[in-house]
Protein backbone atom coordinates (compact mmCIF):
# COMPACT_ATOMS: atom_id res chain seq x y z
CA UNK A 1 0.00 0.00 0.00
CA UNK A 2 1.54 3.52 -1.00
CA UNK A 3 2.50 5.38 2.21
CA UNK A 4 -0.46 8.53 2.67
CA UNK A 5 1.96 11.35 3.67
CA UNK A 6 -0.83 13.52 2.10
CA UNK A 7 -1.63 15.01 5.58
CA UNK A 8 2.10 15.05 7.61
CA UNK A 9 1.01 14.99 11.87
CA UNK A 10 4.54 16.53 12.41
CA UNK A 11 5.81 19.63 10.30
CA UNK A 12 9.38 20.02 12.72
CA UNK A 13 12.35 17.69 10.89
CA UNK A 14 11.59 19.97 8.09
CA UNK A 15 13.54 23.01 7.78
CA UNK A 16 11.84 24.77 5.05
CA UNK A 17 13.96 27.36 2.52
CA UNK A 18 12.83 30.93 2.44
CA UNK A 19 10.21 30.37 4.76
CA UNK A 20 8.80 31.86 8.12
CA UNK A 21 9.60 28.46 9.56
CA UNK A 22 7.42 29.14 12.43
CA UNK A 23 4.98 31.13 11.73
CA UNK A 24 4.25 28.48 8.53
CA UNK A 25 4.28 25.42 10.73
CA UNK A 26 1.69 27.17 12.72
CA UNK A 27 -0.79 27.11 9.82
CA UNK A 28 0.34 25.48 6.62
CA UNK A 29 0.14 25.84 3.21
CA UNK A 30 -0.04 22.47 1.47
CA UNK A 31 -0.09 21.66 -1.89
CA UNK A 32 -1.36 17.76 -3.01
CA UNK A 33 -1.52 18.00 -6.62
CA UNK A 34 -1.72 20.12 -10.08
CA UNK A 35 -2.37 20.43 -12.91
CA UNK A 36 -2.61 22.94 -15.58
CA UNK A 37 -2.98 26.37 -14.39
CA UNK A 38 -4.03 24.96 -10.62
CA UNK A 39 -2.62 23.28 -7.30
CA UNK A 40 -4.82 21.65 -5.43
CA UNK A 41 -4.60 21.70 -1.76
CA UNK A 42 -4.03 19.20 0.98
CA UNK A 43 -7.93 20.23 1.86
CA UNK A 44 -9.02 19.85 -1.52
CA UNK A 45 -8.86 23.31 -2.89
CA UNK A 46 -8.37 25.10 -5.80
CA UNK A 47 -5.17 26.44 -6.08
CA UNK A 48 -4.91 29.24 -9.30
CA UNK A 49 -1.16 29.51 -9.58
CA UNK A 50 0.32 32.99 -9.94
CA UNK A 51 4.10 32.53 -9.91
CA UNK A 52 4.44 29.54 -12.44
CA UNK A 53 5.59 27.50 -9.34
CA UNK A 54 9.00 29.29 -8.29
CA UNK A 55 8.96 30.74 -12.30
CA UNK A 56 9.56 27.71 -13.39
CA UNK A 57 6.52 25.73 -14.90
CA UNK A 58 5.81 27.83 -18.25
CA UNK A 59 4.10 25.05 -19.30
CA UNK A 60 1.83 24.46 -16.58
CA UNK A 61 1.51 21.62 -14.18
CA UNK A 62 1.74 17.87 -15.00
CA UNK A 63 2.25 18.94 -19.15
CA UNK A 64 1.73 15.29 -20.23
CA UNK A 65 5.15 15.38 -22.02
CA UNK A 66 7.16 15.73 -19.80
CA UNK A 67 5.45 13.07 -17.43
CA UNK A 68 5.65 10.65 -20.11
CA UNK A 69 9.25 11.59 -21.08
CA UNK A 70 10.54 11.29 -17.17
CA UNK A 71 8.43 7.69 -16.83
CA UNK A 72 9.84 6.42 -19.80
CA UNK A 73 13.75 7.72 -18.91
CA UNK A 74 13.56 6.27 -14.98
CA UNK A 75 12.43 3.10 -16.80
CA UNK A 76 15.52 2.97 -19.44
CA UNK A 77 18.51 4.77 -17.69
CA UNK A 78 18.01 5.66 -13.77
CA UNK A 79 21.36 7.69 -13.87
CA UNK A 80 24.81 7.81 -15.87
CA UNK A 81 27.60 9.65 -15.22
CA UNK A 82 28.54 12.50 -17.31
CA UNK A 83 32.33 12.49 -16.22
CA UNK A 84 34.30 11.25 -18.83
CA UNK A 85 31.36 8.71 -20.18
CA UNK A 86 27.91 10.47 -21.50
CA UNK A 87 24.58 9.19 -22.81
CA UNK A 88 22.43 10.64 -25.59
CA UNK A 89 19.88 12.70 -24.33
CA UNK A 90 22.29 15.71 -22.99
CA UNK A 91 23.85 16.17 -26.52
CA UNK A 92 20.50 16.03 -27.90
CA UNK A 93 18.98 18.97 -25.19
CA UNK A 94 22.50 20.87 -25.49
CA UNK A 95 21.25 20.83 -29.25
CA UNK A 96 18.17 22.06 -28.91
CA UNK A 97 18.90 24.10 -26.19
CA UNK A 98 20.88 25.84 -29.39
CA UNK A 99 17.95 26.36 -31.56
CA UNK A 100 16.24 29.03 -29.58
CA UNK A 101 19.49 30.44 -28.15
CA UNK A 102 20.57 33.67 -29.54
CA UNK A 103 22.68 32.76 -32.36
CA UNK A 104 25.86 33.27 -31.50
CA UNK A 105 25.62 31.18 -28.49
CA UNK A 106 27.17 27.54 -28.90
CA UNK A 107 28.35 25.62 -26.03
CA UNK A 108 26.30 23.91 -22.85
CA UNK A 109 27.54 23.00 -19.36
CA UNK A 110 24.73 21.20 -17.45
CA UNK A 111 24.09 21.82 -13.72
CA UNK A 112 21.71 20.80 -11.28
CA UNK A 113 19.81 24.59 -10.35
CA UNK A 114 20.43 28.29 -11.54
CA UNK A 115 22.79 28.86 -8.21
CA UNK A 116 24.69 26.17 -10.08
CA UNK A 117 24.67 27.55 -12.99
CA UNK A 118 25.90 30.61 -11.63
CA UNK A 119 28.79 29.72 -9.87
CA UNK A 120 29.47 27.80 -12.67
CA UNK A 121 29.43 30.91 -14.99
CA UNK A 122 32.03 32.82 -12.80
CA UNK A 123 34.29 29.85 -12.75
CA UNK A 124 34.29 29.49 -16.65
CA UNK A 125 34.71 33.49 -17.01
CA UNK A 126 37.80 33.39 -14.54
CA UNK A 127 39.39 30.19 -15.88
CA UNK A 128 38.44 31.73 -19.18
CA UNK A 129 40.73 34.81 -19.31
CA UNK A 130 43.61 33.05 -17.41
CA UNK A 131 43.59 30.18 -20.88
CA UNK A 132 43.52 33.50 -23.27
CA UNK A 133 47.33 34.46 -20.45
CA UNK A 134 44.76 37.30 -19.01
CA UNK A 135 44.68 35.76 -15.53
CA UNK A 136 44.91 39.03 -13.90
CA UNK A 137 41.19 39.17 -14.45
CA UNK A 138 39.44 38.09 -11.42
CA UNK A 139 37.60 40.57 -10.34
CA UNK A 140 33.60 39.59 -10.68
CA UNK A 141 31.16 42.59 -10.98
CA UNK A 142 26.97 42.45 -9.58
CA UNK A 143 24.54 44.74 -8.99
CA UNK A 144 22.57 45.97 -6.00
CA UNK A 145 19.64 43.90 -5.73
CA UNK A 146 20.73 41.61 -7.88
CA UNK A 147 19.51 37.81 -7.22
CA UNK A 148 21.96 35.06 -8.41
CA UNK A 149 21.05 32.14 -6.11
CA UNK A 150 22.43 31.17 -3.00
CA UNK A 151 26.25 29.53 -3.26
CA UNK A 152 28.97 31.45 -2.50
CA UNK A 153 29.55 32.83 -6.04
CA UNK A 154 26.11 33.63 -6.76
CA UNK A 155 25.73 35.20 -3.04
CA UNK A 156 28.68 37.26 -3.67
CA UNK A 157 27.93 38.95 -6.86
CA UNK A 158 23.95 38.97 -5.59
CA UNK A 159 22.91 42.46 -4.08
CA UNK A 160 20.15 41.51 -1.81
CA UNK A 161 20.97 42.47 2.02
CA UNK A 162 19.79 39.66 3.56
CA UNK A 163 20.79 37.29 1.32
CA UNK A 164 24.34 38.48 2.23
CA UNK A 165 25.10 39.68 5.62
CA UNK A 166 25.13 36.96 7.83
CA UNK A 167 27.66 34.61 5.87
CA UNK A 168 30.96 36.29 6.30
CA UNK A 169 33.16 38.15 3.95
CA UNK A 170 32.10 36.28 0.79
CA UNK A 171 34.22 36.17 -2.52
CA UNK A 172 36.93 38.51 -2.41
CA UNK A 173 37.12 41.01 -5.48
CA UNK A 174 33.93 41.78 -6.31
CA UNK A 175 31.85 44.80 -6.72
CA UNK A 176 28.31 46.10 -7.39
CA UNK A 177 26.68 48.66 -9.62
CA UNK A 178 23.92 50.47 -8.11
CA UNK A 179 20.21 48.93 -9.09
CA UNK A 180 18.15 50.12 -11.62
CA UNK A 181 15.05 51.29 -9.59
CA UNK A 182 13.86 54.81 -9.73
CA UNK A 183 10.60 54.80 -8.47
CA UNK A 184 10.70 58.90 -8.02
CA UNK A 185 10.98 58.87 -11.95
CA UNK A 186 9.78 56.26 -13.14
CA UNK A 187 6.57 54.84 -10.95
CA UNK A 188 3.55 53.03 -13.08
CA UNK A 189 5.79 52.49 -16.01
CA UNK A 190 4.25 50.09 -18.83
CA UNK A 191 7.14 48.35 -19.92
CA UNK A 192 11.05 49.60 -20.30
CA UNK A 193 11.10 52.00 -17.98
CA UNK A 194 12.29 55.90 -19.32
CA UNK A 195 14.94 56.84 -17.09
CA UNK A 196 17.84 54.90 -16.00
CA UNK A 197 20.13 54.19 -18.92
CA UNK A 198 23.34 56.12 -17.37
CA UNK A 199 23.38 53.80 -13.95
CA UNK A 200 25.23 51.53 -16.56
CA UNK A 201 28.18 53.89 -16.30
CA UNK A 202 28.58 52.32 -13.09
CA UNK A 203 30.07 49.62 -14.49
CA UNK A 204 32.44 52.21 -16.48
CA UNK A 205 33.25 53.95 -12.76
CA UNK A 206 34.18 50.61 -11.24
CA UNK A 207 36.35 49.71 -14.08
CA UNK A 208 38.31 52.84 -13.41
CA UNK A 209 38.59 52.36 -9.98
CA UNK A 210 39.92 49.14 -9.78
CA UNK A 211 41.65 49.06 -13.66
CA UNK A 212 39.37 47.41 -16.24
CA UNK A 213 42.26 45.17 -17.02
CA UNK A 214 41.66 43.39 -13.76
CA UNK A 215 37.85 42.40 -14.48
CA UNK A 216 37.00 39.18 -16.14
CA UNK A 217 32.87 39.47 -15.59
CA UNK A 218 30.10 41.49 -14.49
CA UNK A 219 26.34 39.86 -14.64
CA UNK A 220 23.50 40.99 -14.69
CA UNK A 221 20.00 39.97 -14.53
CA UNK A 222 18.45 41.26 -17.67
CA UNK A 223 15.33 41.83 -15.69
CA UNK A 224 15.69 41.56 -12.06
CA UNK A 225 13.09 39.15 -10.65
CA UNK A 226 13.25 38.13 -7.23
CA UNK A 227 14.04 41.43 -5.89
CA UNK A 228 10.36 42.34 -6.71
CA UNK A 229 10.91 42.41 -10.59
CA UNK A 230 12.85 45.42 -11.98
CA UNK A 231 12.73 45.77 -15.77
CA UNK A 232 15.86 47.82 -17.52
CA UNK A 233 15.09 51.23 -18.34
CA UNK A 234 15.69 51.45 -21.96
CA UNK A 235 19.02 51.83 -23.41
CA UNK A 236 20.78 50.17 -20.46
CA UNK A 237 21.57 47.12 -21.59
CA UNK A 238 22.78 48.75 -24.79
CA UNK A 239 25.22 50.41 -22.35
CA UNK A 240 26.60 47.84 -20.71
CA UNK A 241 27.32 45.57 -23.27
CA UNK A 242 29.31 48.56 -25.12
CA UNK A 243 31.52 49.49 -21.85
CA UNK A 244 31.83 45.61 -22.06
CA UNK A 245 33.21 45.77 -25.48
CA UNK A 246 35.64 48.41 -24.59
CA UNK A 247 37.59 46.90 -21.79
CA UNK A 248 37.23 43.16 -23.02
CA UNK A 249 34.78 42.48 -19.73
CA UNK A 250 32.44 39.46 -20.25
CA UNK A 251 29.03 40.64 -20.09
CA UNK A 252 26.82 37.36 -17.95
CA UNK A 253 22.70 37.31 -18.17
CA UNK A 254 21.38 35.47 -15.30
CA UNK A 255 18.28 34.20 -17.17
CA UNK A 256 17.25 31.80 -14.85
CA UNK A 257 14.02 33.55 -14.42
CA UNK A 258 13.46 35.28 -18.27
CA UNK A 259 14.76 32.04 -20.47
CA UNK A 260 12.37 30.02 -22.18
CA UNK A 261 9.56 32.59 -22.98
CA UNK A 262 8.74 34.70 -19.98
CA UNK A 263 9.17 37.77 -21.86
CA UNK A 264 7.61 36.28 -24.84
CA UNK A 265 10.75 35.20 -26.20
CA UNK A 266 12.86 32.61 -25.62
CA UNK A 267 15.65 34.59 -23.48
CA UNK A 268 15.65 37.97 -22.26
CA UNK A 269 18.95 38.53 -24.78
CA UNK A 270 17.00 38.30 -28.12
CA UNK A 271 14.02 40.01 -26.30
CA UNK A 272 16.00 43.00 -25.72
CA UNK A 273 18.52 42.52 -28.70
CA UNK A 274 21.46 42.72 -26.41
CA UNK A 275 24.11 40.10 -27.01
CA UNK A 276 26.13 38.77 -23.69
CA UNK A 277 29.10 36.41 -23.89
CA UNK A 278 26.98 33.57 -21.59
CA UNK A 279 23.40 32.99 -20.50
CA UNK A 280 22.40 30.64 -16.87
CA UNK A 281 19.12 29.60 -17.23
CA UNK A 282 17.68 26.44 -14.88
CA UNK A 283 13.84 26.80 -13.89
CA UNK A 284 11.96 26.90 -17.34
CA UNK A 285 14.38 24.34 -18.49
CA UNK A 286 12.76 21.58 -17.63
CA UNK A 287 9.28 23.04 -16.83
CA UNK A 288 10.43 22.59 -13.32
CA UNK A 289 9.99 18.91 -13.22
CA UNK A 290 13.47 17.82 -12.55
CA UNK A 291 15.70 20.26 -11.11
CA UNK A 292 18.40 21.29 -14.22
CA UNK A 293 20.56 24.32 -14.74
CA UNK A 294 22.80 25.51 -17.28
CA UNK A 295 25.40 27.75 -18.36
CA UNK A 296 26.08 28.69 -21.96
CA UNK A 297 28.60 30.54 -23.57
CA UNK A 298 30.01 31.72 -26.77
CA UNK A 299 32.33 29.48 -29.23
CA UNK A 300 35.31 32.19 -28.34
CA UNK A 301 35.29 31.20 -24.48
CA UNK A 302 34.52 27.34 -25.00
CA UNK A 303 37.28 27.27 -27.68
CA UNK A 304 39.85 29.11 -25.00
CA UNK A 305 39.91 25.87 -23.12
CA UNK A 306 40.60 23.34 -25.81
CA UNK A 307 43.88 23.44 -25.78
CA UNK A 308 47.14 21.14 -24.87
CA UNK A 309 47.07 17.34 -24.97
CA UNK A 310 43.77 15.81 -25.73
CA UNK A 311 43.52 13.17 -23.26
CA UNK A 312 43.72 16.05 -20.69
CA UNK A 313 40.71 17.35 -18.19
CA UNK A 314 39.83 21.08 -20.19
CA UNK A 315 38.03 21.90 -16.93
CA UNK A 316 37.91 20.80 -13.79
CA UNK A 317 34.24 21.33 -13.22
CA UNK A 318 31.25 19.80 -13.07
CA UNK A 319 28.72 18.33 -10.83
CA UNK A 320 27.50 14.20 -10.01
CA UNK A 321 24.14 15.05 -12.12
CA UNK A 322 25.56 17.35 -14.49
CA UNK A 323 23.38 16.50 -17.50
CA UNK A 324 21.20 13.68 -15.53
CA UNK A 325 19.54 10.86 -17.84
CA UNK A 326 16.14 12.06 -16.47
CA UNK A 327 16.69 15.62 -16.42
CA UNK A 328 17.79 15.71 -19.72
CA UNK A 329 14.87 13.51 -20.73
CA UNK A 330 12.49 16.28 -18.60
CA UNK A 331 14.39 19.00 -20.64
CA UNK A 332 13.63 17.90 -24.02
CA UNK A 333 10.12 17.14 -23.19
CA UNK A 334 9.94 20.92 -21.83
CA UNK A 335 11.33 21.99 -25.16
CA UNK A 336 9.24 20.05 -27.29
CA UNK A 337 5.74 21.36 -25.04
CA UNK A 338 7.10 24.96 -25.52
CA UNK A 339 7.40 24.22 -29.34
CA UNK A 340 4.24 22.11 -30.15
CA UNK A 341 1.89 23.82 -27.94
CA UNK A 342 2.92 27.58 -29.37
CA UNK A 343 3.97 28.18 -25.39
CA UNK A 344 5.85 31.47 -26.08
CA UNK A 345 3.26 32.68 -28.57
CA UNK A 346 0.67 32.30 -26.07
CA UNK A 347 2.70 34.57 -23.97
CA UNK A 348 3.21 36.76 -26.46
CA UNK A 349 -0.76 37.36 -26.84
CA UNK A 350 -1.43 37.18 -23.60
CA UNK A 351 1.16 40.01 -22.58
CA UNK A 352 -0.44 43.17 -23.45
CA UNK A 353 -3.71 41.50 -21.28
CA UNK A 354 -1.56 41.05 -18.37
CA UNK A 355 -0.08 44.70 -18.84
CA UNK A 356 -3.77 46.14 -18.68
CA UNK A 357 -5.04 44.00 -16.04
CA UNK A 358 -2.45 44.67 -13.39
CA UNK A 359 -2.60 48.54 -13.87
CA UNK A 360 -5.86 48.40 -13.50
CA UNK A 361 -4.92 47.90 -9.85
CA UNK A 362 -2.92 51.05 -9.68
CA UNK A 363 -6.19 52.69 -7.50
CA UNK A 364 -5.96 50.15 -4.89
CA UNK A 365 -4.95 50.89 -1.47
CA UNK A 366 -1.28 51.07 -0.55
CA UNK A 367 -0.43 50.46 -4.10
CA UNK A 368 2.71 52.31 -5.10
CA UNK A 369 3.97 51.04 -7.76
CA UNK A 370 3.12 48.72 -11.04
CA UNK A 371 5.55 47.36 -13.05
CA UNK A 372 5.55 44.55 -15.98
CA UNK A 373 7.40 43.29 -18.79
CA UNK A 374 6.78 40.26 -20.67
CA UNK A 375 4.14 37.60 -18.41
CA UNK A 376 5.73 39.25 -15.28
CA UNK A 377 4.82 41.90 -13.26
CA UNK A 378 5.31 43.49 -9.80
CA UNK A 379 2.61 45.03 -7.29
CA UNK A 380 4.70 47.18 -4.92
CA UNK A 381 2.78 48.19 -1.46
CA UNK A 382 3.97 50.84 0.42
CA UNK A 383 4.96 49.12 4.04
CA UNK A 384 3.15 48.95 6.72
CA UNK A 385 4.57 51.70 9.86
CA UNK A 386 7.78 49.99 11.66
CA UNK A 387 6.49 45.86 9.91
CA UNK A 388 8.29 45.58 6.65
CA UNK A 389 7.18 42.88 4.70
CA UNK A 390 4.00 42.46 6.95
CA UNK A 391 1.60 44.21 4.56
CA UNK A 392 2.65 42.05 1.33
CA UNK A 393 2.61 38.84 3.38
CA UNK A 394 -0.69 39.29 4.95
CA UNK A 395 -1.85 39.57 1.79
CA UNK A 396 -0.19 36.68 0.47
CA UNK A 397 -2.00 34.44 3.46
CA UNK A 398 -5.35 35.72 2.47
CA UNK A 399 -5.45 34.97 -1.63
CA UNK A 400 -3.91 31.35 -0.08
CA UNK A 401 -7.20 31.24 1.43
CA UNK A 402 -9.18 32.93 -1.52
CA UNK A 403 -7.78 30.29 -4.16
CA UNK A 404 -4.66 31.96 -5.13
CA UNK A 405 -0.95 31.41 -4.87
CA UNK A 406 0.98 34.69 -4.94
CA UNK A 407 4.60 35.03 -4.20
CA UNK A 408 5.77 37.87 -2.73
CA UNK A 409 9.25 39.53 -1.49
CA UNK A 410 9.58 42.23 0.69
CA UNK A 411 6.21 44.36 0.11
CA UNK A 412 5.82 43.58 -3.46
CA UNK A 413 4.38 40.78 -5.20
CA UNK A 414 5.78 39.44 -8.17
CA UNK A 415 3.35 37.58 -10.59
CA UNK A 416 4.57 35.17 -13.17
CA UNK A 417 1.70 33.02 -14.09
CA UNK A 418 2.49 29.84 -16.30
CA UNK A 419 2.80 30.74 -19.82
CA UNK A 420 -0.35 29.45 -20.48
CA UNK A 421 -2.56 31.72 -18.80
CA UNK A 422 -5.71 32.51 -20.94
CA UNK A 423 -7.74 35.21 -20.54
CA UNK A 424 -10.37 33.75 -18.02
CA UNK A 425 -7.46 32.87 -15.85
CA UNK A 426 -5.86 36.13 -15.43
CA UNK A 427 -9.57 37.61 -14.91
CA UNK A 428 -9.30 34.94 -12.18
CA UNK A 429 -6.04 35.85 -10.87
CA UNK A 430 -7.03 39.44 -10.95
CA UNK A 431 -10.38 39.75 -9.40
CA UNK A 432 -9.20 38.20 -6.15
CA UNK A 433 -5.94 39.90 -6.21
CA UNK A 434 -8.56 43.26 -6.64
CA UNK A 435 -10.65 41.98 -3.67
CA UNK A 436 -7.97 40.98 -1.24
CA UNK A 437 -5.97 44.76 -1.93
CA UNK A 438 -9.22 46.70 -1.49
CA UNK A 439 -9.32 45.38 2.16
CA UNK A 440 -5.21 45.50 2.44
CA UNK A 441 -5.13 46.90 6.34
C1 LIG B 1 18.14 35.10 -11.68
C2 LIG B 1 18.31 33.91 -10.80
N1 LIG B 1 19.50 33.33 -10.72
C3 LIG B 1 19.70 32.24 -9.95
C4 LIG B 1 18.67 31.68 -9.25
C5 LIG B 1 18.90 30.48 -8.39
O1 LIG B 1 18.28 29.36 -8.91
P1 LIG B 1 18.08 28.07 -7.99
O2 LIG B 1 17.10 28.44 -6.93
O3 LIG B 1 17.60 27.03 -8.97
O4 LIG B 1 19.42 27.72 -7.43
C6 LIG B 1 17.40 32.25 -9.31
C7 LIG B 1 16.27 31.69 -8.56
O5 LIG B 1 15.21 32.27 -8.44
C8 LIG B 1 17.22 33.41 -10.10
O6 LIG B 1 16.02 34.01 -10.16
Amino acid sequence: MALDISRPNDLRACWMPFTANRQFKKNPRLLQSAEGMYYTSVDGRRILDSSAGLWCCNAGHRSPRIVKAVQDMVHELDFAPSFQFGHPSMFELANRMMDILPDHMAHVMFTNSGSEAVDTALKIAIAYHRARGEGQRFRLIGRERGYHGVNFGGVSVGGIVNNRKVYGALLAGVDHMRHTHLPEKNAFSRGQPEHGAELADDLERIAMLHGPETIAAVIVEPLAGSTGVLIPPKGYLERLRSICDRHGILLIFDEVITGFGRLGSPFAAAHFDVKPDMITCAKGLTNGVIPMGAAVCTAAIHDAFMQGPEYLIELFHGYTYSGNPVASAAGLAALETYREDGIFENARKMAPVFEDSVHALADHPHVIDIRNEGMVAAIELEPCPGEPTRRASDVMRKAFERGLMLRTTGDIIALSPPLIATQAHLDELFGILSDILKDAD
